[in-house]
C-alpha cells in the first residue's frame, strides 16, 4: 500500500475522482488519500474530504515559508509516499518541491507548454487552439514546467463554447488523473517491496 496526499484550493472534482477511484481499487493495490492539504478552509473540496472521511489539513498563509513549514510538519505523521496538486492555487517553493524530489506531481488543464499559469482553458479557447487537453506532470521549481508524465488531447468542433471546452477537458482529467496517480502508487509500492517497477508496469 502506498499514501497519498492531495493538495487542493476548489470545486475538489479532481481529488474525489482521485480518491473514489483508489478506494473503489480492490486488493494488493488499495492506496490511500492519507489527507487532503488545503489554503481554503470553505472549499468545496473540504467538505468532499469530510464526507469521506479524510483528515483536512488546512494551512493559514501569512507567508509562504511559515504556511509550508506547517505543511511540513503536519504532513510529517501521514508520511505521504506522493503528493498530488489538484487545483492547489499556491505556488510551492523551491526549498518545499526538494524536501519531496520527484515525489510531487501536478494536473494542468492544458497541453503545456502552451498556457501555463492561471485560466488556461479560458486562453485555449479564446486563442482557437484547434486541439486542446490536459498535461500531467512532475513539479519542479518553475511554474508548469517539470518533466510531462501523460499528455490527453481532443480537437476542438466548431460549434464548441467555452463551457463545453471546459467539460471536456474535466472528463479527460477525471478519468487520467486517478489512473496516473494509481500508477505511480503502484510503482512506489513495487519499489519499496523491492520488485522492478518495470514488472508492475502498465499503460495508464
Ligand atoms: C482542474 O482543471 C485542474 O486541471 C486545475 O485546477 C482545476 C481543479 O478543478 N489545476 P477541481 O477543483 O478538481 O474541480
Amino acid at each position: 500500500m502506498a499514501r497519498l496526499a492531495v493538495f487542493a484550493s476548489g470545486t475538489g472534482s479532481n481529488f474525489a475522482a482521485i480518491a473514489d477511484y483508489l478506494m473503489q481499487m480492490a486488493g494488493a493495490q488499495k492506496h490511500t488519500v492519507v489527507c487532503l492539504v488545503t489554503d481554503k478552509p470553505n472549499a468545496p473540496v473540504v467538505s468532499k474530504a469530510r464526507g469521506r472521511g479524510i483528515p483536512v489539513i488546512a494551512v493559514h498563509y501569512t507567508s509562504r515559508s511559515a504556511a509550508e513549514h506547517h505543511i511540513h510538519e503536519e504532513l510529517e505523521p501521514y508520511q505521504p509516499d506522493l503528493l498530488a496538486l489538484a487545483g492547489y492555487m499556491r505556488l510551492l517553493s523551491a526549498s518545499f518541491v526538494d524536501r519531496y524530489p520527484s515525489r510531487i506531481i501536478n494536473i494542468h488543464p492544458s497541453l503545456l507548454p502552451r498556457h501555463a499559469g492561471l485560466n488556461a482553458i479560458q486562453q485555449s479557447y479564446a486563442e482557437g487552439d484547434p486541439e486542446l487537453g490536459i498535461t500531467i506532470h512532475y513539479v519542479d521549481h518553475g511554474l508548469d514546467t517539470g518533466p510531462v508524465i501523460l499528455q490527453r488531447s481532443f480537437q476542438r468542433r466548431p460549434d464548441d463554447t467555452e463551457a463545453d471546452i471546459e467539460e471536456r477537458i474535466h472528463t479527460l482529467e477525471h478519468e487520467h488523473y486517478p489512473q496516473v496517480v494509481h500508477k505511480l502508487l503502484n510503482d512506489i509500492d513495487a519499489r519499496r517491496n523491492g520488485i522492478g517497477a518495470e514488472q508492475d508496469h502498465r499503460e495508464v
